[in-house]
């Protein structure tokens, strides 16, 4: 196992380039299914979610070369059993469900249970398919799907907590291959819904409507091999953003879709953080004492989920009280207590977290637990007075590349360490 060591109270400085989409080269992999011919995929992260998915796929019968940020992907899944140890380390792989049901008529995926952020129901991506004709058993913790031939349907994907990301996206696949039309209400309009959406009209499937909240598909008989770049990763450029403001910096962040943005950007203002827009970058510049806003997060274009324990971390140095609240995980606080090891005052209250900005955090062992609150742990570790160790790493190595020579770059005084 591996650490992070950091020093903080050092500003940041200069510029960095944000990597390809985690979430979006996940369902984009698994898009691969669908098809036998040549997928070279390019600006891939080298993340250790994305080599399981890559393991995964061969263990489905797919040729996979990686070559740095290049994935090329060729030959014919030959089996539809997706191996229970890789799907139960990464709840993502669940978005094979819908192109090996597509591609081979059945599927055996085992259920994604729960993780550190909360419960990952699947109640969506089941009522998805079997609205395409599917039928669904359930056997040792296995979804067991088949159907032998898909039909367009219109459904509406909208649960309790909001649309489903994954839920679209196994939904998109599987109607690719459909019969006819299928019409997906209330469909997720994340910005890596929109990705996948380019790259399968890229492989020939009639789709519509990606990045909106109906998405319309028309099933064809056959997709091919494709070339296609991956966009940049949105979560990696605000997790950025947040690390620029709490140290008081002034970065450039490189290759980043503005508008993916808005809901962070607009709450960065409103706290007096400066940010502009730079061709395909962004400038953010972070001088004085910021006030405190309270967030919470909703679907896209809401403010994102992946991006609330960070900014929590902002919060938990800016004077005054803020809230945050989580509408998509509403247990996803893990990070509450490795910040107040840290010297944060933030406490739970119905379902919230009410923060109150301290003028310092103290540097301090800390454990990573989901990669979102590791990133801000990472944030905190930077601020903090003297060294913060953050042990467990291995979850950031899962969605953020490189994250320590990206750091050093910018002037951070952060070593990997064996643990
Ligand atoms: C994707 O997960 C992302 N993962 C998550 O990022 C992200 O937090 C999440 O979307 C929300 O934006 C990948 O793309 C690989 P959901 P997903 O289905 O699709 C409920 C990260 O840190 N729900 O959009 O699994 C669910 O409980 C990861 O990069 C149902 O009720 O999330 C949640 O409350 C963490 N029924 C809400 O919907 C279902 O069938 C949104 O979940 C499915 C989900």
């Amino acid at each position: 196992m591996e650490k992070f060591v950091i020093e903080g109270g050092r500003p940041l400085k200069g510029e960095i380039r944000v990597s390809g989409s985690k979430n979006a080269t996940l369902p984009i992999l698994a898009a691969t299914l669908l098809t036998d011919g040549v997928c070279e995929i390019r600006n891939v992260p080298k993340l250790r979610d994305t080599w399981t998915m890559c393991k995964l796929l061969r263990t489905l019968g797919k040729t996979v070369e990686i070559s740095g940020n290049k994935v090329t992907i060729s030959g014919s899944a030959n089996t539809p059993v997706a191996d229970y140890k890789l799907v139960s380390t990464m709840r993502g792989s669940f978005c094979v469900l819908g192109p090996l049901l597509a591609k081979l008529g059945k599927a055996k995926v085992s259920m994604p249970g729960g993780c550190v952020i909360g419960v990952r129901p699947i109640d969506l991506h089941l009522k998805g398919i079997l609205a395409l004709g599917a039928k669904a058993d359930f056997e040792a913790g296995n979804v067991i799907a088949s159907a032998s031939k898909l039909k367009g349907a219109q459904m509406y994907l909208g649960g309790t907590f909001g649309s489903s990301v994954l839920a679209t996206a196994n939904v998109m696949m599987a109607a690719a291959l459909a019969h006819g039309e299928t019409i997906i209400e209330s469909a997720a309009c994340e910005p890596e819904i929109e990705d996948l959406g380019s790259f399968l009209s890229a492989m020939g499937a009639k789709i519509e409507g990606q990045g909106t909240p109906r998405i319309v598909i028309n099933g064809v008989r056959k997709l091919h091999g494709v070339s296609y770049r991956i966009g940049s990763d949105r979560i990696e450029a605000g997790t950025f953003l947040l690390m620029a403001a709490a140290v008081k910096s002034d970065i450039l962040v490189k290759d980043v879709q503005y508008n993916h943005l808005l809901a962070l950007i607009d709450k960065l203002s409103y706290t007096g953080v400066r940010v502009d827009k730079d061709g395909s970058d962004i400038r953010i510049r972070c001088k004085k004492i910021l006030k405190p806003a309270n967030v919470v997060t909703h679907p896209h274009p809401g403010f994102p989920t992946d991006l609330q324990a960070q900014y929590m971390a902002l919060m938990a140095i800016t004077p005054g009280v803020s809230i945050v609240t989580d509408r998509v995980f509403p247990d996803r606080f893990m990070h509450i207590a490795e910040l107040n090891r840290m010297g944060a005052q933030i406490r739970r209250d119905t379902g919230s977290a009410i923060i109150e900005g301290v003028r310092q955090l103290y540097g301090a062992p800390v454990m990573a637990s989901d990669l979102r609150a590791s990133a801000a742990l990472v944030i905190a570790g930077l601020v903090a007075k003297g060294k913060t160790e953050i042990h467990r790493i291995y979850h950031l190595d899962r969605g953020y590349e490189d994250l320590d020579q990206k750091l050093i770059q910018l002037g951070a005084k952060v070593f990997r360490e064996k643990d």
